[in-house]
This record gives C-alpha cells, sequence and structure tokens, in this order.
C-alpha cells in the first residue's frame, strides 16, 4: 500500500496534565517503531509539554482538537493555527461532530479552517459523518458528500494532499456501537471515489482515511483489515495505553 497508515488518540476534554504527562510516558515506553504514525491530540493545554517529551521518536507527532480561522485577534479563548504550530505540533483535528453538534461549526467555518492550518504548514485531520436518522433514512453518503465539498473541496490538488480524512459515524461516537467492517469500507471507498472524482485517482489513493467511532483492540484489527480503511481516529480508547497501543498494532501486516 502506497499511502501512510494513522492511529490518532482525541483525548477529548480529558486529563489534567499531570495525567496527560504520564499517559503520553506510558504510550511512549510501549510503542515499537513502526511504519504506522501515532498521532496524540490532548488538550492545547499538553501541546508544548507533550512536543519536548515525544521529541526524536520518529512514527509520533501532535495535533490540537481544534483551531480558530483568523490569525490573531480579540478573539477571548481560541487558539489560532500559529500557535499550535508553535507548540510543536502538525496537525489538527477539523470538524468533529462534537464541535459541529456543540460549538455550531459550519461548513463555511471548516473550510477557513482549513485554510488556516494549511496555511502554517500543517495538516487538518478533516472529520465528517453522518447522525443515525441519516443512516436510518439512506442518505449517510449524501451528508458526507455535502460535509468535503463544504470544507475541503475548495483546495486545488497540491493543499488537499496535505489533508487527512476520518469518517466518523456521530451514532458510533462513544456508544460502544461501531460501524460494521462493511460499513465503514463502503463509506471510504465512496469518499476515495469523491476524491478521484474532484481531483484524480492518484491523489484518491494516496489520501489517508481514518476510521472513527467505538474503535478498540477488539474491533481494530477487522476494521483495519478493510482496503480503504487506513487506520483511525479514537476517543476513548485512547486514553489507556494498554488499548491504544493495542489499536496501533492491529494492521494486517504488522501481525
Ligand atoms: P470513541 O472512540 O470514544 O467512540 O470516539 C471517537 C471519536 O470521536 C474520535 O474523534
Amino acid at each position: 500500500m502506497n499511502r501512510r497508515q494513522i492511529v490518532a488518540g482525541n483525548w477529548k476534554m480529558n486529563m489534567t496534565l499531570e495525567e496527560g504527562t504520564t499517559l503520553a510516558s506510558s504510550i511512549i515506553e510501549k510503542l515499537k517503531p513502526s511504519q504506522t504514525s501515532v498521532i496524540l491530540c490532548p488538550p492545547y493545554i499538553h501541546l508544548h509539554s507533550l512536543s519536548t517529551l515525544i521529541s526524536g521518536i520518529s512514527n509520533l507527532s501532535l495535533g490540537a482538537q481544534n483551531c480558530h480561522f483568523e490569525k490573531s485577534g480579540a478573539f477571548t479563548g481560541e487558539v489560532s493555527a500559529a500557535m499550535v504550530k508553535s507548540t510543536g505540533a502538525t496537525y489538527v483535528i477539523l470538524g468533529h461532530s462534537e464541535r459541529r453538534e456543540y460549538f455550531h461549526e459550519t461548513e463555511s467555518m471548516l473550510a477557513k479552517k482549513v485554510n488556516a492550518v494549511l496555511s502554517q504548514g500543517i495538516s487538518p485531520i478533516f472529520c465528517c459523518g453522518e447522525k443515525l436518522e441519516s443512516r436510518e433514512a439512506g442518505t449517510q453518503e449524501e451528508v458526507v458528500r455535502t460535509q468535503l465539498e463544504g470544507g475541503l473541496f475548495h483546495l486545488d490538488a497540491e493543499a488537499f494532499s496535505k489533508v487527512v480524512i476520518a469518517y466518523e459515524p456521530v451514532w458510533a461516537i462513544g456508544t460502544g456501537k461501531t460501524a460494521s467492517k462493511e460499513q465503514a469500507q463502503e463509506m471510504h471507498h465512496f469518499i476515495r471515489q469523491l476524491i478521484s472524482h474532484r481531483y484524480n485517482s492518484e491523489l484518491a489513493n494516496l489520501t489517508t482515511i481514518l476510521y472513527g467511532g467505538s474503535c478498540n483492540p477488539g474491533n481494530a484489527h477487522e476494521l483495519f483489515s478493510q482496503p480503504d480503511v487506513d487506520g483511525g481516529l479514537i476517543g476513548g480508547a485512547s486514553l489507556k495505553a494498554d488499548d491504544f497501543i493495542a489499536i496501533i498494532n492491529s494492521f494486517p501486516k504488522s501481525e
């Protein structure tokens, strides 16, 4: 396979500074060198100190969970892409369903955030995924198409090549109800087709598409064995070093 395998841990709003340092140290201790890129996405407050902790570990990087689209200014409580980059982080999760739902992030805001992140030479991990009612109505592909068209497809091919996509069906997030391997493969294949139509098949084949939603050591292997699933964006299971490491070791070729 010629595209990158990634496992990213989205810590969400968990871990004090001390707890996060302990978790990251434990992950570092257990992490074996491999072709899989591992990205820790803690709350902002951890980024700088974890950056020092992980320095020199070639397959480990850091990401933020969000950023603002403006460069600087009177936006109390917000953090810019340049600030994220200055900590040593190289990724930013954008468009997570929790941000879309609780913080009313729209496609046009996300398009601006994507631009802000890319302008700093770092990469968005762009989340998409349908809610349960769309899955039940069979409109999941339309939902995901609208999200990608609104947030990403304004990019030119060169800029798009820096993007990682995460498909996270909302009904699978934090529910213990994961998408079946067939559902995941079907949507990942659909996303790759959309990229191919918008750009070209070469770029589509090079784009890393992660699955997220109740991914755990028990289901990661079958999900990661699907031809269009290139890894995972892990929530709850990324807060336990052993589970996270087990997921990282779940790719077929790392058996
Ligand atoms: P869970 O793995 O806890 O379901 O969360 C997935 C997620 O939202 C990752 O961004």
